[in-house]
C-alpha cells in the first residue's frame, strides 16, 4: 500500500513508519512526506530515507479553503492508499476529506475521547489521571473526534512532567501507529456504527 505521511515537527512517529516499511513484508511503503512547516527534522528523516517531501505552509494571510485544496492536490499526486497524520498540527478541511476521508488516520497522545486538542499529555497530567496513552483514529471533520482504530495505555508516574509523560506516550504511540498502519494496509476492513470491522 502507498502511504503519504503528514508531519509538522521532529518526526519520530514518521521514523518508526520508515523503519517498519524498510521490511518488504510490512505491506506499506511511505511514498511521500508532507509538512506544513519548512526545515523540521521530520523532513530530514524523509530525505535520509530517500522519500520525496513537500512543504505546504499555511501563511498568516492565506485562504484556509485554498490551502486545504492545495494540500489535497499535493497529496493526490502520490496516489496514496492511506494518509497518515503523524504529529501534523493542522486540521484538514472538507476538500481534503472529500478526497481522503475514510483513509486518513491520525495519532493523538491521549486516550480519546479524553483530552483532545493540542495538549493531551499536559491536560491528562493536570487532571491527575493514573493512566494515559495514545489513540489512532480515522480523521473526520472534527478535532480528534474520528472513529477509534486502536489505543495503547501507559502509566503516569508520580514524578512525571509533561515532557516525561509525552515521551513515554510516544514510545507506545510509535508501536500503535506502526501496527495499525500495517493492519490497514494488509487487511480489508470497514467501519460500522463507529466500530472498525477487520475482515478475516
Ligand atoms: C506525537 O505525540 C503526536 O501524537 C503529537 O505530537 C507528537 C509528534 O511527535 N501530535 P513526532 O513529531 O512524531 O516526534
Amino acid at each position: 500500500a502507498r502511504v503519504v505521511v503528514l508531519i509538522s515537527g521532529t518526526g519520530t512517529l514518521l521514523q518508526a513508519l520508515l523503519d517498519a516499511a524498510a521490511d518488504p513484508g510490512y505491506g506499506a511503503r511511505v511514498v511521500a512526506v508532507g509538512s506544513d512547516r519548512p526545515g523540521v527534522a521530520g523532513l530530514d528523516r524523509a530525505d535520509a530515507a530517500g522519500v520525496p517531501t513537500f512543504v505546504h505552509p499555511l501563511g498568516p494571510g492565506s485562504d484556509r479553503a485554498a490551502w486545504d485544496a492545495g494540500l489535497r492536490d499535493r497529496v493526490a499526486v502520490h496516489r496514496p492508499d492511506l494518509v497518515v497524520s503523524a504529529g501534523f498540527m493542522k486540521l484538514v478541511g472538507p476538500a481534503f476529506l472529500e478526497a481522503f476521508g475514510g483513509r486518513t488516520i491520525n495519532t493523538h497522545p491521549a486516550l480519546l475521547p479524553a483530552f483532545p486538542g493540542m495538549h493531551g499529555p499536559r491536560d491528562a497530567l493536570a487532571h491527575g489521571v493514573k493512566v494515559a496513552g495514545a489513540t489512532v483514529f480515522l480523521v473526520d471533520a472534527g478535532v480528534d473526534t474520528g472513529v477509534i482504530l486502536d489505543q495503547a495505555a501507559v502509566r503516569v508516574e508520580d514524578d512525571d512532567t509533561v515532557a516525561s509523560l509525552h515521551e513515554r506516550i510516544k514510545v507506545a504511540e510509535r508501536d500503535l501507529l506502526v501496527t495499525t498502519t500495517h493492519r490497514l494496509a494488509t487487511r480489508s476492513w470497514q467501519v460500522v456504527d463507529r466500530k472498525v470491522r477487520w475482515d478475516p
